[in-house]
């Protein structure tokens, strides 16, 4: 059979490769892809971002499901346009979407629904936001209400920083119609968590833990990007924290979305801010929801799944995913990202990646931010370029067998942290 994956990241990547080693797959179209989906076994890069092209192409190829990776396509839709023309699919509908494409939306949502999270107030007008950011004072967290690809949160130490995120989002206009609303939040302290669970409007299926780095250098330092790296198992998200997450968070937010009339199909991912204490009493907050795998979360957790993942997502496809289970790989998967010269304010593209090592049963490069050039020379063509993701028997063999590919690709002006998974080696000297 035939697939598509909509996207063309580190995350599509993976779910294309995990998806093409079923038997039941001939072939694993990405659109658009990237520079390793250009070239990958059973992978075949289209050019099409537009919904109804999708539509069509999909049709045309008699597609057996498609997946969709990024929020945008969902936010635009694609899910709802699919299920319309009888098109398989997994996703978020446009409504569910919102849940990440308006911060507003997510935190009414969590209000009306008792799910816990950081004290907010929702602005349109710099005037009053500024009032209540000097009412409140600083630390505090400004946000851009819609999709700002990671950069339209501002984590303001001081209230000058805060009052210039305002200037920029509301007064200069500076994130578009996505900074026209602001969130203004509550800082909140502790140790971040992703947790990922699969819906199909009705059940969910928890996904294996997993956590990524923000910040751009080691030690958790630096500006904060869309994720510099991450693995699997997370050792924070113990049995008990994830009884509860489940319980406090993730039902919660099926049940209201179904009681709200958008029931919620989809990858579903919540960012939690876990506060310090005994695991079953320290705080336990949702920073944001996202419609999606995590990427890089989504590839180290791709690595560790051992069934035939065409099988679970065709069961939560068919709203059957209280039938399904994942065979996952009991070893750990860390994945390292390459970035770009410049990342994040302004990464250079167009320089050649040479040097990648051949990809083995323990550690694949998979790449986001590549372009296969016409002449066949690999560039770089976005700000995260590639993630090399490994699996080992402990965390610290995944990151040496990571760390051993990830020095020897050439790409002029590259960045890597020297440190990923350091919060989940027990008395880590790397910190
Ligand atoms: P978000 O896109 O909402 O997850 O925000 C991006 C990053 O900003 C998070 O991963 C946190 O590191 C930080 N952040 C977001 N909201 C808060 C908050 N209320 N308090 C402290 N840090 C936050
Ligand atoms: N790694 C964080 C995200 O995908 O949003």
């Amino acid at each position: 059979m035939k697939l598509l994956v909509i996207g063309g990241g580190g995350r599509e990547h993976a779910l294309a490769w995990r998806l093409a080693q079923s038997q039941r797959v001939s072939k694993v179209f990405v659109a658009p892809g990237n520079g390793g989906t250009a070239t990958g076994e059973r992978m075949q890069n289209i050019p099409i971002t537009d919904v109804q092209e999708l539509v069509q192409f999909a049709q045309t190829e008699n597609i057996h499901f498609a997946v969709v990776g990024p929020e945008a396509p969902l936010a635009a839709g694609v899910v709802d346009a699919f299920r319309s023309a009888g098109l398989k699919i997994f996703g978020a509908t446009k409504a569910a979407a919102q849940l990440e494409s308006s911060k507003d939306y997510a935190k009414g949502f969590m209000v009306r629904h008792q799910i816990p999270t950081a004290a907010y107030a929702t602005f349109t007008d710099a005037e009053s936001a500024k009032a209540y950011i000097h009412e409140q004072g600083a630390p505090i967290v400004v946000k851009a209400d819609g999709l700002a690809a990671g950069k339209g949160v501002i984590v303001a130490m001081t209230e000058a920083e805060a009052l210039a995120a305002i200037d920029d989002m509301l007064g200069a206009g500076s994130f578009g119609d996505a900074g026209a609303q602001v969130v203004i939040e509550e800082f909140l302290t502790g140790e971040e968590a992703s947790f990922i669970v699969m819906c199909d409007g009705q059940n969910v299926l928890p996904l294996a833990t997993s956590q990524d780095h923000k910040r751009l250098k080691d030690g958790d330092q630096g500006p904060n990007t869309g994720g510099m790296g991450a693995y699997s198992p997370a050792p924070i998200v113990s049995p008990t924290l994830h009884n509860r997450i489940m319980r406090e968070v993730i039902l919660p937010t099926m049940n209201g979305m179904a009681r709200e009339g958008i029931p919620y199909s989809g990858f579903l991912y919540a960012g939690l801010m876990i506060g310090d204490g005994p695991d079953a009493t320290r705080s336990l907050k949702v920073l944001e929801y996202n419609c999606r795998l995590g990427d890089p979360e989504a590839q180290p957790l791709l690595m560790r799944i051992k069934n035939d993942f065409t099988e679970t997502l065709e069961l939560a496809i068919q709203g059957k995913i209280d039938q399904a289970s994942i065979d996952w790989d009991r070893r750990t998967a860390l994945g390292v990202v390459i970035a770009a010269a410049g990342y994040p304010e302004a990464p250079r593209t167009g320089d050649s990646i040479t040097a990648i090592p051949e990809d083995t049963e323990h550690c694949v490069t998979f790449h986001a931010g590549t372009a296969l050039r016409e002449d066949g020379v690999l560039v770089s063509s976005g700000g995260r370029v590639l993630c090399v993701t490994a699996l080992g028997d402990s965390i610290r063999r995944a990151q040496e067998k990571a760390y051993a590919t990830a020095t020897k690709i050439q790409l002029e002006g590259k960045q890597f942290r020297n440190d990923i998974g350091w919060r989940a080696i027990p008395n880590s000297d790397l910190s």
